[in-house]
């Protein structure tokens, strides 16, 4: 049975009641003995005198154990307004332990153990408020989103867990056939080419709260199994999808969080976000845009001139009232910052009427006016400048406008800024492989199949959905003409031998009426993280794995006998 202690408030004064939970902490005040009881609600306090047949059971208990008293609502003397039941008690008359507890190895509710000691008894340590409230919201999210998905004639569609492994994306987790001798399924990285054959099936409109896996390097808002919002319409253009998407999001922050969402949610495009943001999931909580200021430095001095000879640029973003917060040294940290960027360095200019900094001397009168003009400079504006590889220029950029944002604490609380980024690449160079791969994935309908083969600069019809610089969401248009999507694997390099081994059943599939379709899926975690205000994705997930990718309660992965490896005909090193 549900326990809801934290229901009763001062209008339950008098009343009779039953309650069960946790001893959150217990005050021994030589006379009457105080009890925060904590159950999934909350707290409400219990008072136990002397003369109450519970007291000398209430003497022995200890932080955790499990208690089931009966008693009496009472007013309290002096109310805790930080309480949801601050202003009563609970006047306690009989007391059951309904089980003990051993020492913890940290308490309840300070956060000061260490991570790994919090994630080897992360049982424990969901006993806190604030994860427990994570969690909480999270099923909140998933109900909305079922709600809502409901109500515009969505079906949920289970797909399945073990499947084929395709190359593109991620490294796939591999799992190993006993029956299929040699061979082995792959975890799904996301179901899109079920989703996919489910419109050729003739669904229409599709979703799936959907477990996905990907191993992959970890990062803060990066997880090896994660949970899509998966959704799939046919008959429909990238418009249909963003509405959709913006009427889901709606329901979420309103139910999750009473919040608002603005719509419609305000639009740029890929290229747009690249070039004034320096990232393709800008964070709009804060201005600094990063100006191109090729022009008015190119020909001051040798380095720039070399830098646009061979084919660089000059970037910028001022930090308004930043000249006297930064010292030599500190933008020497910054320097140090940008390189990890692969930037060659970072120049800066200082403005008071006049300039000062690392690159002064080039600045003439009239290029001091025209940046000046160009960038609306004040008097005491840092400019931050990076020039070289355009890549490299605005990748590096980016990063530090959100450091220094970070730094300066420009970024304003409880602000959400929605943005659709549009118009992504088809293809996206990739220096490890060598080779050009999808930008968003190879199922993704070009802008211009005929303009396809120049990689650089064919587009797709992709779109993500960015929330305060987190991408929250992905998706595209489909192609669903066999033709089409023969050439664009050509055009990714696959044989056709090869794409027929790799992606034959969807191939075939395409032939026999496959609806126009398209989709989006929305990382439920970064959604969470978002709602619960955390940066770290392990604080939205009930039993996370470390950045090794590892469970540290449970111990996996682990060793198995030999036996089980045998009969998957497995051989370790
Ligand atoms: P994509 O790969 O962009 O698209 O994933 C969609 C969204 O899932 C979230 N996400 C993650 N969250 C936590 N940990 C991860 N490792 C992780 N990887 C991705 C992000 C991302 O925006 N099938 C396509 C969608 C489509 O085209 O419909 C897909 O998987 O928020």
């Amino acid at each position: 049975m549900k326990v809801d202690n934290t229901k009763y408030n001062i209008n339950n004064v008098g009343q009779d009641v039953t309650l069960k939970g946790w001893v959150q902490k217990k005050r021994d005040l030589g006379g009457l003995v105080f009890i925060d009881l904590r159950d999934r609600s909350g707290l409400i306090q219990l008072v136990i005198n002397p003369s109450s047949a519970a007291y000398d059971n209430a003497l022995t208990l200890k932080s955790e154990y499990v208690i089931e008293v009966n008693g009496k609502i009472t007013k309290r003397e002096k109310a805790n307004p930080n309480l949801k039941t601050g202003e009563i008690e609970v006047e306690v008359s009989e007391l059951k332990i309904l089980n003990t507890s051993k020492e913890l190895p940290f308490e309840i509710d300070k956060t000061t153990a260490l991570e790994e000691t919090r994630l080897k008894y992360r049982y424990l340590d969901l006993r806190r408020e604030n994860l427990k409230n994570n969690i909480m919201t999270k099923h909140k999210i998933m109900q909305s989103t079922r709600s809502y998905l409901n109500s515009q004639d969505f079906l949920e569609i289970e797909t399945p867990i073990l499947c084929k492994s395709t190359p593109e994306g991620a490294r796939d987790y591999l799992v190993p056939s006993r029956v299929n001798k040699g061979k082995f399924y792959a975890l799904p990285q996301s179901p899109q080419l079920f989703k996919q054959l489910l419109m050729v099936s003739g669904f229409e409109k599709y979703y799936q709260i959907a477990r996905c896996f990907r191993d992959e390097d970890l990062r803060a808002d990066r997880h090896p199994e994660f949970t899509q919002i998966d959704l799939e319409m046919s008959f429909i253009n990238e418009e249909d999808v963003m509405n959709l998407t913006e009427g889901l999001l709606s329901k979420i922050f309103k139910d999750g969080k009473g919040i608002d969402v603005k719509l419609p949610i305000k639009r740029m495009t890929y290229e747009d976000a690249i070039n004034f943001y320096g990232s393709d999931k800008p964070d709009l909580r804060f201005d600094m845009r990063i100006e191109d200021i090729t022009e008015i430095l190119g020909q001051s001095a040798e380095m720039f001139a070399k830098t646009i000879n061979d084919g660089g640029i000059i970037n910028s973003i001022v930090v308004k009232g930043g000249a006297d917060k930064y010292s030599r040294k500190d933008i020497d940290k910054l320097t140090d910052y940008v390189k990890t960027y692969r930037a060659s360095g970072l120049a800066f200019l200082k403005y008071n009427e006049g300039f000062t900094g690392s690159i002064a001397k080039f600045v003439d009168e009239n290029r001091a006016f025209s940046l000046k003009e160009r960038l609306n400079l004040e008097n005491n504006d840092l400019i931050l400048i990076i020039f070289g590889n355009k890549k490299i220029v605005k990748t590096s950029l980016g990063a530090l406008r959100l450091k220094v944002a970070k730094d300066l604490d420009l970024i304003p609380k409880n602000v959400y800024k929605f943005l659709w980024v549009t118009d992504f690449p088809m293809f996206e160079y990739s220096e490890e492989e060598g080779r050009f791969l999808a930008c968003h994935h190879p199922f993704t309908m070009p802008k211009d199949i005929n303009t396809i083969s120049d990689k650089e600069h064919a587009l797709a019809k992709a779109y993500d959905i960015v929330l305060n610089g987190y991408e929250i969401g992905g998706g595209s248009i489909r192609i669903n003409e066999p033709e089409m999507q023969e050439t664009v694997l050509e055009e990714l390099g696959f044989t056709k031998k090869q794409a027929e081994e790799n992606f034959g059943f969807l191939l075939e599939a395409l032939t026999f009426g496959a609806p126009p379709h398209g989709g989006l899926a929305l990382g439920l975690e970064r959604l969470t993280m978002i709602l619960c205000d955390t940066e770290n994705i392990r604080d939205v997930i009930a039993f996370p794995k470390t950045t090794s990718a590892s469970c540290l309660m449970s111990g996996a992965p682990d060793t198995v006998k030999e036996e089980s490896l045998k009969e998957l005909h497995i051989k370790t090193a």
